[in-house]
């Protein structure tokens, strides 16, 4: 993909954080705030792992669900910080988990220090995340955070413990990426309807949409980690056929084969040749994994959109359900 491609997603990403600019620039203030430390070599860390970067999705969504139930108070920028920097701590452990050597366009933090920096520098991100929504008025946010990051690591946890079990549900599949991926988008999305004195209903329906959005990014991310580009995602990419983790195109071709077909498909996956990943790409193109995929995907943000009825008429409403078409189309 081309350079103007990139550049064509980040202004549709720039256009669909437009109505909410001034709070994001807000909630990135408190999030530059809070990463310093008197360390050089911590401050260091913050800046580079904590602060560069990234799509900042997560606060969006908590932003927009908040304009578009109600409206944004203090405490959203609080948590838009909060989550964000849990989505960061999760990102530089998921690093190490998978070898990875970019992230954000540089050097992970795995390869630029070690696993020993990655692992401190995540704790410390976890930990700060967890003091700041401490000091919210009420518990409730602080509450959410524990059990959605508590979640989100079952679901990593669900992942590594299915590495190479090439017989894995979809079933299973989607309760690992809900759990490591939908749960902090659902997080993000109830928290910000929840601050804005939304209605319990349009609530619930926020932390819906924000779920099935998650679900259908996660499916899209692992279709990049197969046939995406580096220069554009700016992150490793072929890290799921490296680890044996099974994602949806790999299950559905898995599940289509029989037989010998089938036998023949597990000894690519399990496979030490470099070369590999072009004739398990032949296989899956045969059961056609990646269309299944693309259109299971669809059908996540198809249900997510039908989750904002409930709200009324805004940009923000309107960019809510334009930016579930950007997660599945994205090259980013
Ligand atoms: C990457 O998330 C991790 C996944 C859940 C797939 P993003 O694609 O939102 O990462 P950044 O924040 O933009 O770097
Ligand atoms: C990780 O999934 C999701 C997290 C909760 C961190 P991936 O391993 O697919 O994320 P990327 O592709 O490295 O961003
Ligand atoms: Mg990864
Ligand atoms: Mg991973
Ligand atoms: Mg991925």
């Amino acid at each position: 993909m081309s350079q103007a491609t990139t550049n064509v997603m980040q202004s549709a990403l720039k256009l669909f954080y437009a109505p909410i600019e001034d709070e994001l620039k807000r909630a990135e203030q408190t999030l530059i705030s809070e990463l310093r430390n008197e360390s050089p070599f911590v401050n260091e860390l913050l800046e580079y792992g904590g602060q560069l970067g990234g799509k900042r999705l997560r606060p969006a969504l908590l932003l927009l669900t908040a304009k578009a139930a109600g409206e944004v108070t203090p405490s959203h920028y609080t948590l838009a910080a909060v989550v964000e920097m849990i989505h960061t701590a999760t990102l530089v452990h998921d690093d190490v988990l998978d070898e990875a050597a970019m992230r954000r366009h540089l050097a992970t933090v795995n390869a630029r220090w070690n696993n020993e920096t990655s692992v401190l520098l995540g704790d410390y991100l976890f930990t700060h995340a967890f003091y700041l929504a401490s000091t919210l008025e009420t518990t409730f946010g602080c509450r959410r955070i524990g059990q959605s990051t508590n979640i989100v690591c079952e679901g990593e946890l669900r992942q590594i413990g299915n590495r190479g079990n090439h017989a894995l549900s979809e079933a299973e599949y989607f309760e690992i990426i809900d759990g490591k991926t939908a749960e902090l988008c659902a997080c993000a999305c109830h928290l910000g309807a929840h601050y804005a004195n939304a209605d319990d209903a349009v609530v619930a329906s926020m932390e819906r949409y924000g779920r099935l959005l998650g679900m259908a990014f996660q499916i899209a991310d692992d279709l990049l980690d197969l046939l995406g580009d580096e220069s554009q995602t700016g992150k490793s990419l072929g890290t799921d056929l490296d680890k044996q983790k099974p994602t949806l195109p790999i299950i559905h071709t898995y599940q289509t084969l029989d037989g010998n077909e089938r036998q023949e498909f597990v000894g690519l996956l399990e496979s030490e040749d470099l070369q590999r990943h072009v004739a398990i790409l032949e296989w899956v193109n045969r059961c056609q994994g990646l269309e299944y995929a693309r259109k299971t995907a669809i059908e996540f943000t198809e249900q997510a959109r039908e989750q904002l009825n409930c709200l009324k008429p805004s940009a923000c409403r309107d960019v809510l359900s334009d930016i579930t078409e950007f997660v599945v189309a994205r090259s980013l």
